[in-house]
């Protein structure tokens, strides 16, 4: 696992960004697995910041994200489609044809489940995976004791997810219990995974992830079996690492060394 200490949030921010941009530059037809999230957001605006002051185009891109709440319609201002289209989709000149999110709304969220891995390996699968975490580890919606080999499926929420995203519903609304997401599994078929954490919330996941065991009590930390997988952190985010002298030195406040 390569893992990049910036030096502040926006540097992070700003790392994440340009190894997203290289990666769409670099190939005809990228298949971007995108995530959702509070972090995710200014991650969003300098690609879109990108995309209008350089030559950064998504014309060529197709995305899949890694989930949605089960129940609700994609028009309603807390689904995660709504978060895409305002946070990156609107933004960009991305075709919305080749976006895709699996269907919280659907009457059948097994078929749902089935139809989007059949969509990612239509794709050709994802050549980029962008993750955020969890406090309690999780990736998309792989809460702990997910099965480190799952596929996209429903999954019941805990409730310290469901207490954490609850600030995105209205006061009379019950926050989801369930929600669709890819499988600890699918997301390590992408060819490669690139997290993105900040902030000291996260800095106990975030140890766990790259210094714990392999576990599914924290199932990002199956990203250590993951051949190509960046973790991006701020200084507050990996404050809870025993290495960092090591990360530092091989990759100086998360700086490219003449090897990558
Ligand atoms: C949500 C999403 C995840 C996201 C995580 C962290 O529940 N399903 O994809 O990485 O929680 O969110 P935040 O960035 O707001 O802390």
């Amino acid at each position: 696992m390569k893992v990049l200490i910036c030096k502040s949030h926006d540097a992070a921010v700003e790392r994440t960004a340009n190894m997203i941009a290289a990666h769409v530059r670099g190939r005809s037809a990228p298949v971007l697995g995108l995530a959702t999230g509070g972090t995710m957001l200014p991650l969003y605006e300098r690609l879109a910041k990108l995309h209008r002051e350089t030559d950064l185009s998504f014309a060529d891109c197709s995305t899949f994200n890694l989930d949605e709440y089960v129940g609700i319609a994609p028009d309603h201002p807390a689904s995660y489609h709504s978060y895409m289209r305002e946070a990156l989709f609107r933004h960009v000149d991305i075709d919305l044809r080749r976006t895709h999110l699996p269907r919280g709304d659907a009457d059948d969220v097994h078929v749902e489940a089935e139809s989007f891995e059949a969509r990612i390996d239509a794709a050709g699968g994802i050549s980029l995976q962008l993750l955020g975490i969890g406090q309690n580890g999780h990736i998309g919606f792989n809460e702990p004791t997910s099965s480190l080999g799952s596929r996209t499926r429903i999954k019941t929420l805990t409730e310290s997810t469901r207490t954490a995203n609850r600030q995105y519903f209205g006061p009379d609304e019950t926050a989801p219990r369930y929600a669709l997401t890819m499988g600890v599994g699918t997301i390590l078929n992408a060819r490669e995974c690139l997290m993105l954490a900040t902030g000291s919330s996260k800095a106990a996941a975030v140890a766990a992830m790259i210094e714990g065991p392999v576990s599914a009590v924290c199932p990002a930390s199956a990203l250590q079996l993951h051949a190509r997988a960046t973790v991006v952190l701020d200084r507050d985010a990996a404050a809870g690492l025993r290495l960092t002298d090591y990360y530092q030195h091989v990759h100086p406040n998360g700086e490219a060394t003449r090897f990558d």
